[in-house]
């Protein structure tokens, strides 16, 4: 069975030269307006104080695949993108409208700024989006909880995107939603949108299963709202297979054909497919070359480690869903039986803080430390410490320095939609030597799987395993599995993905209007 969109509208993958393509999607979108909304703002303006106490205006970018990925592609294409404003000072530096040209230092498009009270940030963001719908889709369903004050919020702040984007669609404008946090925004646009305006949903996070879907008291209200899109995007094909199968047995008089990927309901027809994310390997790559030994001998010494050891990489958001204490688990598994290993390399952890108000995001952070503390007491000593936890945001480039000059890295998510982590660390290993651990559990695993060291995070002694053999990898076998991984993160890099999104949406328009 496939639901690969292409099966669906017959068209071969990157079917669209390959040079230049920035400007051959914006050209085949030029009289159109594109309109991105999500949560989560591409650029967020701070205050922030020195030491003299004078207050400043900072410009940062949140962490995250989804801004990151997608503000390169919005600087093609123009247009405009709707997100929450949470930014201390972004009201002060946006227009009336809430609308301010980004990037700040080069501008290429509007970001549409929406404020949001606290109470909505509280229920809507805090609340349904990340205490119901993200532990929902990623299987932890110790951490859901489903409050129907939440739910309620999540609709009127859902409401409120709508109308947004209402205010900026224009005839033909092609209007892009991203994430879990927007399910209801689709529906609420289509019942007062033109019949010539196209909707898309990209789901960055996973689907699940039918079985557990079905315990979500809103699922219904959930999977109307997605199918006021005429196309929607997952990133593999499990995915699409498992929403489909939601919406066979849930959504009353839906019909659904599976080997295409449609789905008839309300009188419309909605497309799914799926669209494997990647990332824009060719500027990691220029951006790792340039970094030099140099960088990283000092950044060794700053934060404390052996200039002489090796070092294994991690780096997550702090999610319980990423998988890190399990990581750190087979990390003391492996120095407690395998004691030649102490003193032999450092774990760095680089982890940002996420989401901190939710419970169980404290209750992880806490875990992380105590472990870390744990494992540090236990083996550490004579001037080795085996495990670095980083808290900081790192600059790009000393991030990129990381991923070049570690030995190891371990991308363990105990579910993950894509994971792009994964993929910036091939992307970026340009002396071929680096060992990649991935979890089966990850999205990015589809593509990579059979080049990579392949775990499953939940089974200590494997992961064990999986890191000594890593560690002991000849140099011949490193080589050619990093040449192997980088043909294919570049074959399926951001321009890639952005080419299979756009033909996707260019060919159903067409099917549409004749
Ligand atoms: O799709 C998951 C995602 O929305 C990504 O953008 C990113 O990895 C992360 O979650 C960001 O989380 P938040 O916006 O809650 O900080």
């Amino acid at each position: 069975m496939s639901n690969d969109w292409r099966s669906a509208t017959g068209i071969s993958p990157h079917q669209t030269a390959q040079s230049d393509e920035g400007t051959e999607i914006a050209t085949s979108l030029s009289n159109d307006t594109v309109i991105v909304v999500s949560n989560r703002q591409p650029y967020r303006h701070r205050y922030q104080e020195d030491e003299d106490g004078e207050s400043t205006i900072t410009v940062d970018r949140p962490t995250g695949g989804l801004t990151a990925g997608l503000d390169p592609v919005m600087q093609r294409l123009s247009g405009t993108w709707i997100a929450w404003g949470d930014g201390g000072a972004d009201r002060d530096t946006a227009d009336e409208d809430g609308q301010i040209p980004v990037p700040p230092e080069d501008p290429q498009y509007t970001l549409q700024r929406l404020w949001l009270t606290d109470r909505e940030v509280e229920e809507y963001y805090y609340g349904y989006s990340n205490r119901a719908l993200w532990p929902l889709c990623h299987l932890a369903m110790g951490n859901a909880e489903f409050d129907s004050a939440q739910w309620r919020q999540y609709c009127a702040v859902n409401r409120k995107f709508a109308d947004r984007v209402l205010e900026h669609a224009t005839g033909g404008s092609v209007i892009w939603f991203q994430d879990y946090h927007l399910a209801r925004a689709p529906q609420l646009v289509r019942e007062r949108c033109s019949s010539d305006q196209f909707l898309f949903h990209f789901w960055h996070i996973p689907w699940p299963a039918v079985d557990a879907f079905r315990a979500c008291p809103q699922h219904q209200e959930l999977l109307e709202g997605l199918l006021g899109n005429d196309l929607i995007g997952f990133h593999v094909p499990q995915y699409c297979r498992n929403f489909l199968e939601c919406v066979e047995m849930l959504v009353e008089q839906a019909e659904v054909e599976h080997e295409s990927g449609r789905i008839r309901h309300g009188g419309r027809e909605t497309v799914v497919g799926s669209f494997p994310m990647g990332v824009d390997a060719e500027t990691l790559k220029r951006q790792s070359a340039r970094v030099e030994e140099s960088m990283w001998r000092t950044f060794k010494r700053e934060f404390g480690l052996d200039p002489d050891l090796g070092v294994v990489l991690g780096v997550d958001r702090l999610d319980y869903t990423k998988g890190i204490p399990e990581r750190l688990q087979a990390l003391e598994h492996l120095w407690s039986e395998q004691p030649e290993w102490r003193g032999e390399f450092t774990y760095v952890q680089k982890g940002s803080e996420s989401r901190s108000q939710i419970p169980a995001y404290q209750q992880l952070q806490d875990r992380v430390s105590t472990i870390t503390e744990r494992i540090n007491d236990r083996f550490g000593g004579n001037g080795w410490q085996p495990i670095i936890m980083i808290e900081e945001q790192l600059p790009k480039d000393t991030l990129c320095g990381l991923y070049r000059y570690s030995d190891v890295a371990l991308v363990s998510p105990l579910r993950d939609g894509m994971n792009l982590v994964a993929q910036e660390y091939v992307a970026a290993q340009v002396d071929d030597d680096g060992v990649l651990i991935l979890s089966e559990l990850a999205g990015s695993h589809e593509q990579l799987g059979d080049a990579v060291i392949s775990v499953n995070p939940y089974d200590t002694e494997a992961h064990a395993d999986a890191i000594d053999r890593a560690l002991t990898m000849p140099e011949a076998e490193r080589r050619h599995r990093s040449r192997r991984l980088r043909r294919k993160v570049h074959n399926n890099d951001l321009d890639a993905w952005l080419h299979g999104v756009f033909d996707a949406v260019n060919q159903l328009r067409g099917d549409a209007g004749s």
